[in-house]
């Protein structure tokens, strides 16, 4: 009998080789040789997929409104970002750096689907499942019997279970020491994460299971293997945060049922992840008094109005190129601010070296953060403060000028919630309207200059007396 044998496929071109070479001989591109499995089945049948012979095309109009059954984790902020729960034969990846929490994240899903789960882990021991299962108290909850462990890497042996014990939800941990037996490449290989996927896909499809990858991320930042995993995958999950920090942000990078916007909020503690139940304030770290370098920004995760401290340290710098280090911020936008701050705003930082992050571990990619990381910079070289309970958001332009964001009254309603007082917006332009929350002094300026005037130079006093006449 004929056994499926692998070939060594180049990415670039598609020529395929008996043995893995560093170039391709066909097109020359270096390391693009992926190990693939040769099936025995002819093309069309593979191209078709797993959704079956004969499927014909149904009028758009004609498709039956079904709404999608969801799996609900009883964890309120995964179904969140999940868009309700789990969808049954979808196939969501599980990313994150080792020890962030995804094996626990995971553990307590399954727990409280309340339905049979398989475990499948090939990282553990199932001993090892049951020590942290019972450190997060699952033992005892009769939901917890419903879940199956199987301590095993071989996908073939995975989804041969899966197809007898048809369960409600597979997890399989991790997919990079996953393997599949007609390939010879280790496991964690992108051959071989790449087939095993495939294969799960499959088997999420064709069996209506939903199926959840645990995928290690690497330092990055990507999933390790292949990208076009990712394509594969119905949802991306990722779990962000400081491995050392006890704050944890559960958000989708995509997600075919559901907005990429939400994201989840929990904190590790003792008995594994816990939901914050305020999360808006969760990243806010809480100082006795203003500190020169800090800025707290109303930023918006999806829908959700999140407060986060900016933190920045300027020094001056000894021999060689100036230091410029970001943690949780792009560092390409900590760059552009360094220069539009000396060029426009007279805050000249070429001699000095700049650190800056932001409190909790979190990463924050929008541009409204640019206004309060230029302030926490300036703050820093000028050893001031900004006043008590204030907050800034904005974008900054090349030419110093400042651009609003999206949605600024719900941040600015949120940082009023949370007991602020000032916020420095950028001045709404042409057609926009100003914008007002309940007990927050709104300063509108128009350029960074003006913003670091009005942040530093004359501070508001502590409790709403008026501002110097310029802002007025
Ligand atoms: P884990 O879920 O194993 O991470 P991953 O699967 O992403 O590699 O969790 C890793 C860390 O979480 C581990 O260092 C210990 C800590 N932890 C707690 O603090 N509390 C708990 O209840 C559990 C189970 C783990
Ligand atoms: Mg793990």
């Amino acid at each position: 009998m004929a056994r499926p044998t692998s070939r060594f496929v180049c990415q670039g071109c598609g020529e395929a080789f008996l043995r893995w070479e560093g170039q391709c001989r066909n097109c020359g591109a270096w390391n693009s040789l992926v190990e693939t499995v040769v099936r025995d089945t002819p093309r069309t049948a593979r191209a078709r997929g797993p959704v079956g012979d004969g499927t014909a095309p149904i009028a758009l109009s004609d498709i039956g409104e079904s709404d999608l059954p969801r799996l609900a984790t009883a964890i309120g902020e995964l179904d969140r970002v999940l868009g309700g729960g789990l969808v049954p034969g979808s196939l969501v990846l599980v990313g994150g750096e080792p020890g962030i929490g995804k094996s626990t994240l995971l553990l307590q899903a399954a727990a409280g689907l309340g339905r049979p789960v398989l475990y499948a882990t090939g990282e553990e021991s199932a001993a090892q499942v049951r020590i942290r299962a019972g450190r997060l108290g699952l033992l005892d909850a009769p939901a917890g019997a419903a879940i199956e462990v199987l301590a095993e890497h071989d996908i073939g042996r995975i989804v041969e279970v899966g197809r007898t014990m048809r369960p409600a939800l597979v997890v399989v941990d991790s997919i990079q020491t996953a393997t599949v037996d007609e390939l010879d490449g280790a496991a964690g290989s992108v051959g071989q994460v790449r087939e095993a996927t495939v294969r799960l896909m499959e088997f999420a499809k064709g069996e209506g299971i939903a199926v959840v990858l645990v995928g290690h991320v690497t330092k990055d930042g990507s999933i390790a293997g292949p990208k076009t995993m990712e394509h594969l995958v119905d949802a991306v999950v990722s779990i962000e945060g400081e491995r050392y920090a006890a704050l944890r942000l559960v958000r989708a990078a995509k997600n075919r049922f559901g907005s990429t916007d939400e994201v989840g909020v929990f904190e590790m503690a003792g008995s594994g992840l816990l939901e914050v139940s305020d999360p808006a304030r969760a990243f806010l770290a809480e100082h006795p008094e203003p500190a020169p370098g800090s800025v707290v920004a109303p930023t918006m995760e999806g829908s959700r109005p999140l407060l986060v401290e900016v933190q920045a340290l300027v020094a001056p710098a000894g021999y060689g190129t100036p230091a410029r280090k970001a943690s949780g911020i792009d560092p390409n936008r900590l760059g552009l601010l360094v220069a539009v701050l000396g060029r426009r705003a007279g805050i000249g930082l070429g001699s000095h070296d700049v650190y800056a992050n932001l409190a909790g571990g979190l990463t924050v990619g929008e541009p409204g953060l640019d206004l309060p990381l230029a302030l926490a910079l300036a703050s820093s070289l000028r050893d001031r403060p900004l006043a008590a309970r204030s907050v800034a958001i904005g974008e900054v332009g090349l030419l110093g000028e400042l651009r609003s964001v999206t949605g600024l009254e719900r941040r600015l309603r949120e940082a009023a919630r949370l007991g602020f007082e000032v916020a420095l917006v950028p001045r709404p332009g042409r057609g926009g309207a100003s914008v007002e929350a309940p007990g927050l002094r709104v300063i509108e300026v128009a350029t960074l200059r003006e913003a670091v005037e009005a942040a530093l130079t004359e501070h508001p006093r502590p409790h709403g007396e008026a501002l110097p006449a310029m802002l007025g």
